[in-house]
C-alpha cells in the first residue's frame, strides 16, 4: 500500500474537524475525497500533508511514517499538492506554472541554506 490514512483525527483549537478517518491508496489508483463545503476534504489534504498535526491516528507512506515529519520533508518523500485554478498563473502555460513552483521551492531552499550558514 502507498498511503494509508488511518484513524485521523484533527482539530483547530477545540474545533474538531477530522473524526476517525481512513484512507487507502495504492500504487496507481485515483482516489477521490468527497464532501460538502466545510466536510474536512482540505483539512484532511493539509493533514496528511503535515501542515496541520492531527491529534490520534496515523499516517504512513510506503509503511513509513508521517507523525511529525515536517512538510518540507514530506514534500521530499514524494507528497505533493497542487493548487486548483485559482493559484495559478493564467496567462502562463501549464510547463511555465510548474516551472514557477520550482523555482520558487528552490528559492526557499536556497535563503534556508543562507539562513543556517549565519546570514551570508
Ligand atoms: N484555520 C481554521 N480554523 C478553524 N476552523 C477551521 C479552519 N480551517 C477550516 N476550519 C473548519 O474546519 C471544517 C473543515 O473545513 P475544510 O476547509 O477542511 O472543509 P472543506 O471540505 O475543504 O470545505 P470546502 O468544500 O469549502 O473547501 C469547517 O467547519 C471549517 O470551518
Ligand atoms: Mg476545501
Amino acid at each position: 500500500m502507498l498511503l494509508s490514512v488511518d484513524g485521523i483525527e484533527t482539530f483547530y483549537g477545540t474545533f474538531q474537524a477530522l473524526r476517525r478517518i481512513s484512507l487507502e491508496v495504492n500504487g496507481g489508483e485515483v482516489v477521490t475525497i468527497l464532501g460538502a463545503n466545510g466536510a474536512g476534504k482540505t483539512t484532511l489534504l493539509r493533514t496528511i500533508s503535515g501542515l496541520v498535526s492531527p491529534a490520534a491516528g496515523s499516517i504512513r507512506l510506503s509503511g513509513e511514517p508521517l507523525d511529525n515529519v515536517a512538510p518540507d520533508v514530506i514534500v521530499k518523500r514524494g507528497i505533493s499538492q497542487c493548487p486548483e485554478g485559482r493559484m495559478l498563473f493564467p496567462e502562463m502555460s501549464v510547463q511555465k506554472n510548474l516551472e514557477t513552483g520550482r523555482l520558487r521551492a528552490q528559492e526557499r531552499t536556497d535563503s534556508r541554506r543562507r539562513d543556517e550558514a549565519g546570514g551570508l
